[in-house]
C-alpha cells in the first residue's frame, strides 16, 4: 500500500517554470480543450512537468494550478492520486513500481519487493546512495494476468521472477534499460496462456442454447431464445448437426447442459400450453409487469399470451409450463406475475398503485 504524500520541505524547489518547448507545448496542449474545460488539461501538464523535472514538486502543481486557474487543492489532489506521478524525487534511471494488489501478491510480488530492498534501498520511495534508483509499491497496474510485475516510469515488465528482476535492475543501472523487452519477462506473448491453449483445442461449431440465459439471471436476462437448444444450421443447406464433437472439459459440458435443457423443455403440443389468442390490436404492454422484460415480452407473445388476463388467469399447471418453457423455473411465483396482472387487468395503474403501494415500472 502506496502512502502518497508530497515531499519534505527541505527537498522541494522553491520554484517551478516550463521551458520554452514545454510552454509552447503547454499552451498549445490547453488550447485543444473547449472554452470553460482547459482543467481538463491538469494531467498531461503535470506528466509534462514530471518529464522535464524528474519529479512532481509542490511548486509545479501550483504552477500547473495557476496555468489552470485552478485551486492548489484540486490540482494536488490529482498529482497525489495516481502512482504515475512521481511526488518526491526518483532515481533517475529506474523508479521500479511493485504492483502489490492481491493477484500479483499471491504470485510473488512480497519476493519482487525483497529484492528491490536488497539492490536499492531497505525504504520505498528512497534513491540509492547514488541517486540512480528507488522502489515503491503500488496497486493494481491493470496487467493481472501476467502477475507478478513491475512499471518502471512508462513501461510495464511482467511474469516476473525475482532473479529476472534483478537482471532488469542492473540493466537500468547500467544505463541498459532501454535494452530490457518489456511485456511479459518468460517468453509468453503477450496474456496467451503459459504452456499453450487448453481450451477450444478442436473446431467448434457453435450450439445456440438457453444456457446464454441462465434460470438465476433475473429480468429479460433470464428469456431464452424460442429455438433453445436448437443446434445452428452448419451448412447452407440446413444439415442441423454439429459437426465437430467438442472434445475439451469445458466445451463437453456445454454441450451436455444443452442436451439436457433440449429434453427438459416441455412441448408446444403440451396440454398445459396456456391457451394462445390472436395478437389483439391494441396488446397490453406486458412490460409493466416487474420481472417482464422485452425479450420475456417477446417470448410471451410468441406463445400468443398478449393480455394481463391472460397471465392472471395461468392456472399453477400452466404457470409451470411457461416456467419450464423460457428457462426460468420459479420466476413467475417469485416475481408475482399473477397478482401484479390482476391488478392490471382490473384497473390499469390506477389498481396497481392501490394493491402494491407504488407504480409499475
Ligand atoms: S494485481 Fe498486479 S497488475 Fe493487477
Amino acid at each position: 500500500m502506496s502512502v502518497r504524500r508530497l515531499a519534505e520541505e527541505n527537498v522541494q524547489p522553491p520554484e517551478f517554470a516550463f521551458n520554452a518547448e514545454n510552454a509552447a507545448w503547454a499552451e498549445a496542449t490547453i488550447r485543444k480543450y473547449p472554452e470553460g474545460r482547459q482543467q481538463s488539461a491538469v494531467i498531461p501538464l503535470l506528466m509534462r512537468a514530471q518529464e522535464q523535472e524528474g519529479w512532481v514538486s509542490r511548486a509545479a502543481i501550483e504552477y500547473v494550478a495557476d496555468m489552470l486557474g485552478m485551486a492548489y487543492i484540486r490540482v494536488l489532489e490529482v498529482a497525489t492520486f495516481y502512482t504515475q506521478f512521481q511526488i518526491k524525487p526518483v532515481g533517475t534511471r529506474a523508479h521500479v513500481q511493485v504492483c502489490g494488489t492481491t493477484p500479483c501478491m499471491l504470485r510473488g510480488s512480497e519476493d519482487l519487493i525483497r529484492v528491490c530492498k536488497k539492490k536499492i534501498h531497505h525504504d520505498p520511495l528512497t534513491p540509492n546512495a547514488s541517486g540512480t534508483l528507488s522502489w515503491e509499491e503500488v496497486e493494481c497496474q491493470g496487467a493481472c494476468v501476467n502477475a507478478p510485475m513491475v512499471i518502471i516510469f512508462k513501461d510495464a515488465y511482467e511474469d516476473l521472477t525475482p532473479e529476472r528482476l534483478e537482471e532488469i535492475i542492473d540493466a537500468f543501472e547500467a544505463g541498459n534499460g532501454a535494452d530490457v523487452p518489456t511485456g511479459p519477462q518468460n517468453g509468453r506473448h503477450f496474456s496467451v496462456p503459459e504452456g499453450g491453449p487448453v481450451t477450444l483445442l478442436e473446431e467448434v461449431v457453435p450450439v445456440r442454447t438457453n444456457l446464454e440465459a441462465p434460470a438465476a439471471l433475473s429480468g429479460e436476462a433470464a428469456a431464452a431464445p424460442t429455438n433453445a437448444a436448437k443446434p445452428v444450421t452448419a451448412s447452407a443447406e440446413g444439415d442441423t448437426s454439429v459437426k465437430t464433437p467438442v472434445t475439451d472439459k469445458n466445451g463437453a459440458a456445454a454441450n451436455a447442459k444443452a442436451a439436457e435443457t433440449a429434453a427438459q423443455k416441455p412441448s408446444l403440443d403440451d396440454p398445459n400450453r396456456p391457451k394462445a389468442v390472436d395478437r389483439p390490436e391494441k396488446p397490453d404492454d406486458l412490460e409493466l409487469i416487474a420481472g417482464i422484460g422485452p425479450k420475456i415480452a417477446a417470448t410471451l407473445n410468441e406463445l400468443g399470451i398478449f393480455t394481463y388476463a391472460q397471465i392472471a388467469a395461468l392456472t399453477p399447471a400452466q404457470i409451470e409450463w411457461v416456467d419450464a418453457y423460457a428457462s426460468f423455473p420459479g420466476r413467475i411465483a417469485r416475481d408475482e406475475w399473477i397478482k401484479q396482472a390482476d391488478a392490471l387487468a382490473r384497473g390499469g395503474e390506477e389498481e396497481y398503485v392501490r394493491v402494491f403501494g407504488k407504480k409499475p415500472r
